[in-house]
């Protein structure tokens, strides 16, 4: 198995983020933000920040860069700092002040007085559920509402009250913050009318576009290199504020400038995950059989609407047979920080509001909440004639429970001395998407291949990826393959978001392989080649002709040439009019829980997971492994708190907790492997959000499990437990 390819650049040190970019003149911005949560700055009082040692600039609303509205073709509408005076949350970025060292920015930045004009804020949740609105097109594309009812029934409430058994409940998930380990930050160098952005961010060329657009240049004109990304998980899908404030600053000074946030500040300079109301209702007959599912759902979003959290959608959407079915998603616009995609947005949350019901309806039911799982399996999503391409969501279960021993599972737990020992399970499913892609292939002279695509690997393996699926595709040793990504002038890769990048970027490779080796074999029966009119194959690096053969590195030296490149592109066609397609999972946890101190442990966790072929079997098991970690770190630790005024409570890695090292157990992961190829000819699926998907679920069901204590909502705290 191919070892990560970044691993050892990125142990070393050797691997440069985007803040390792240093060049000479450089200079450094810091961020100011806002201190109030609703309002409009009046003024800003900044001549004593301009007359501090060092300060070369100070950047406000009423000095600004002057940004434009921009937007990304994927993530749609991105924030852009300073174009207008309004204040719409506590931490919102106001300003940056520009020092020749970063201590002098810093220092500066404090010096900054802003006075505002306040008016009301509304920061509380619970206050603007009163005033939520329904969501009308949704960012995600979603419908507002839908419904789908069986012939003769009247309604969803109908159908509700016809089922032997319903059970009903509200459940809630926290806001979380993207805290990625290299917070948001840019380097910005402006150099014969060429823009160069060093930033780490999930697709260069989107972020070339997105800086085109709010710097009112030809994209031709943005460089956005980002080869090492330090996490993103959907917070760097968008361009971050830095990335804005030192471009815009850099060709304002005509130094290169540096700007990254705070720890502190990243937690309201960029956007969180949002918080999430949900209400399901599942009826079913008496043997268990689905009857009706309802699922409306609340999620927080900040003024200006930027993104909600698709919970109902998400799941109750797609996961089970239904005869009957009504989704809704409703936006509660609050005073807070903006909101964007985090790993599995829509699913994670929303599935542990769903499977924590499932669970539920299984109590009521006296049934095995696996069995009942089985028997509402689906073989499309609910109201669609569109069959899953492959799914095998039963192995799954058949699989983990064997090998997590559920047999033993008793229905009120067990007890090991002061501990109460509990089992749950949950479904996990993440739709397989695709985003076009394009990909260059360069043969070379000396017998190596060079692969590339604008895309980003964020620590997902992508780089890895893209040399393997380009060996396999070239019939090449990986060794021979130098793969290349995040850099804006290579062919437009997709974003390595929605799981999609492996998918996407590995059609095209297929596409562009085809394409170069054909030009290969073209080229050596060519006049004057050495295989002149000879009939032509390929395999193995070797162009085979009826005379003899040739690697391809001869042939191209043969023919006076040093290179022979195409490209190829890919993306979402006609066989998505023909299935329904997504990846699925069982999770299994084992949980502890102190019957004196409230306190839960995790001490097992199992994942199985169906998502096609797994192309390298390392790094797809860390993929999951680090979404099954996040999934306890979103059930037992993570929330943000928004105080009266607005400000975050707990806006620092000291408070906003995360588990640590000693809070996860082995976890053990599994695959299921059929290779979709309906999906893409390398037959994977996604495998990026599906690990994070159902975990909380299984851990709220494993505690209901070891002490019949029912928690609806996320993160379970030692208070909920005693
Ligand atoms: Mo991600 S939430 O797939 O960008």
């Amino acid at each position: 198995m191919t070892a990560r390819l970044d691993g050892e650049p990125k142990a070393t040190g050797r691997a440069k983020y985007a803040t390792d970019n240093n060049f000479p003149g450089l200079v450094h911005g810091y961020v100011v933000l806002s201190t109030i949560a609703s309002g409009e700055v009046e003024a800003m009082e900044v001549t004593a920040a301009k007359g501090a040692p060092g300060v070369l600039a100070v950047y406000t609303p009423f000095d600004s860069l002057n940004l434009s509205a921009t937007s990304s073709p994927i993530a749609g509408e991105t924030w852009t700092p300073l174009r207008d005076n309004d204040v719409e949350y506590h931490g919102q970025p106001i300003g940056m002040v520009v020092a020749e060292t970063f201590e002098q920015a810093r220092d500066a930045a404090a010096l900054v007085e802003v006075s505002y004009r306040r008016t009301p804020a509304c920061t509380s949740f619970e206050d603007g559920l009163a005033d939520a609105e329904v969501v009308a097109g949704g960012i995600m594309g979603n419908d507002a509402e839908i419904s789908v009812l069986a012939p003769g029934v009247e309604s969803i409430e109908d159908a509700l009250a016809a089922s032997a058994v319903v059970v009903e409940a509200t459940y809630r998930t926290a806001a979380q913050n993207h805290a990625a380990m290299e917070p948001h930050s840019a380097v910005a160098v402006w150099a014969d009318e060429t823009m160069t952005v060093y930033s780490g961010n999930q697709g260069s060329n989107l972020q070339a576009l997105e800086l085109a657009g709010a710097l009112d240049l030809p994209v031709s004109s943005v460089h956005a290199v980002n080869p090492y990304v330090g996490g993103a998980f959907g917070g760097k899908g968008r361009c971050s504020v830095p990335a804005f404030l030192a471009a815009g600053a850099a060709r304002a000074l005509g130094r290169p400038v540096k700007c990254a946030l705070t720890r502190e500040q990243v937690f309201t300079g960029t956007a969180n995950r949002p918080a999430t109301v949900q209400q399901v209702s599942l009826g079913a007959d008496e043997n268990g059989t689905l009857v009706a599912v309802r699922h409306d759902s609340w999620s927080s979003t900040p003024i200006s609407q930027t993104f909600i959290e698709p919970t109902s959608h998400g799941t109750s959407r797609e996961w089970y047979a239904t005869p009957n079915m009504a989704i809704s998603q409703r936006m509660v616009p609050l005073n807070i920080p903006l909101t964007t995609f985090m790993r599995a947005p829509g699913e994670a949350p929303g599935s542990f509001a769903l499977e924590s019901a499932m669970d539920e309806l299984a109590v009521a039911l006296k049934m095995d909440p696996i069995e009942l799982r089985r028997r509402n399996s689906s073989n499309a999503p609910p109201g669609n004639d569109l069959q899953w391409s492959s799914k095998h969501l039963d192995e799954c279960y058949s699989v983990g429970a064997r090998e997590f021993g559920w047999a033993d599972r008793v229905p009120n737990g067990r007890t090991d001395g002061d501990w109460l020992v509990g089992m749950g399970a949950a479904t996990a499913m993440f739709p397989a998407l695709l985003f076009p892609a394009t990909v260059g292939i360069t043969l070379n002279e000396d017998d190596t291949a060079v692969v590339s695509t604008s895309g980003a690997d964020p620590g997902t393996g992508l780089l890895t990826m893209l040399a393997a699926l380009s060996a396999e595709s070239l019939d090449l040793a990986p060794e021979r393959v130098t793969p290349r990504l995040g850099d804006s002038r290579y062919p437009a890769g997709g974003m390595s978001g929605g799981s999609t990048a492996t998918a996407s970027v590995g059609a095209a490779i297929v596409v562009a392989a085809n394409e170069v080796l054909d030009a290969l074999v073209t080229l050596a029966a060519s006049p004057g080649a050495p295989f002149e009119g000879e009939e032509v194959t390929y395999a193995d690096g070797r162009v085979q002709g009826e005379t003899g053969s040739l690697t391809f590195g001869e042939l191209l030296r043969a023919v006076g040439r040093d290179a022979l490149s195409a490209s190829g592109s890919a993306g979402p066609g006609e066989e998505r009019t023909k299935h329904s397609f997504g990846s699925w999972g069982a999770q299994f946890c084992e949980v502890r829980v102190h019957r004196l101190t409230g306190e839960a442990r995790v001490s097992r966790m199992l994942g199985v997971f169906d998502a096609g072929r797994i192309i390298n079997d390392t790094l797809a098991r860390s993929q999951l492994s680090g979404g099954m970690i996040w999934g306890v770190s979103a059930a037992l630790h993570e929330g943000l708190e928004v105080e009266p005024d607005g400000r975050l409570a707990n806006a620092d890695l000291a408070s906003y907790l995360v588990p640590v090292n000693a809070d996860i157990p082995e976890i053990d992961v599994r695959f299921i492997e059929y290779p979709d190829t309906f999906h893409n000819p390398v037959g994977a699926r996604g495998i990026g959000e599906i690990g994070i998907v159902g975990v909380a679920a299984a851990i709220a069901n494993a505690i209901y499990n070891a002490t019949g204590i029912r928690v609806r909502h996320i993160p379970i705290t030692i208070e909920d437990l005693l």
